[in-house]
């Protein structure tokens, strides 16, 4: 069984995914963590030596490794559901689960720094907010397809749970 996060930057996978995890008491893989650590650089430097393609392709390659994962909560990246195939061969494998949070919300956490982002490095205050609009509005139609849309910002882990629990069941855990 896996539970693929997908969501904005910012809104929250890798957290909440390893709450999630632990939770459940599944493991935790994040795509942007297993593609640093093949590549042996940050994915700012990817992005900055080998382009967004090669980037893409990686990221491609590091989630057919995770297909054949069991039992584990996926954080994707940002892009990932947007690229190649991914998305069809997420929801083939398991339950995908978009994380929703409101454009202010994300501009306000993602203008607090945190991970270095290449997409929106050295943007701040309006210029970053329309930036997260722009890319969101041709990021929603993917995201909207999972499985569970989960409004993140306003609900907690018991929720996510809740909504997880017939997939769970129907898959005996
Ligand atoms: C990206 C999001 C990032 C990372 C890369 C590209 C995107 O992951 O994969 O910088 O295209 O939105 P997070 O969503 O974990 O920041």
């Amino acid at each position: 069984m896996l539970i693929f996060l997908i969501g904005f930057m910012g809104s929250g996978k890798s957290t909440t995914g390893r709450l999630l995890a632990r939770d459940l008491s599944f493991g935790f893989a994040d795509i942007d963590n297993l593609l640093e650590e093949r590549e042996g650089m940050a994915v700012t430097e990817i992005f900055a030596r080998k382009g967004e393609e090669y980037f893409r392709k990686a990221e491609s390659e590091i989630l057919d490794a995770i297909l054949g994962f069991e039992r584990t909560v996926v954080a994707c990246g940002g892009g990932t559901p947007c690229f190649h195939d991914n998305m069809r061969k997420m929801k083939e494998a398991g339950v995908t689960v978009y994380l929703k949070v409101p454009p202010d919300i994300l501009a306000r956490r993602l203008s607090g720094g945190g991970r270095a982002r290449p997409l929106i490095a050295g943007m701040k205050g309006a210029r970053l907010n329309n930036h997260i609009r722009r890319l969101l509005a041709g990021r929603e139609g993917w995201y909207r397809q999972s499985d569970i849309v989960f409004n993140s910002a306003e609900s907690g882990t018991a929720e996510l749970f809740s909504l997880l629990r017939p997939y769970l069941e129907q898959q005996g855990r």
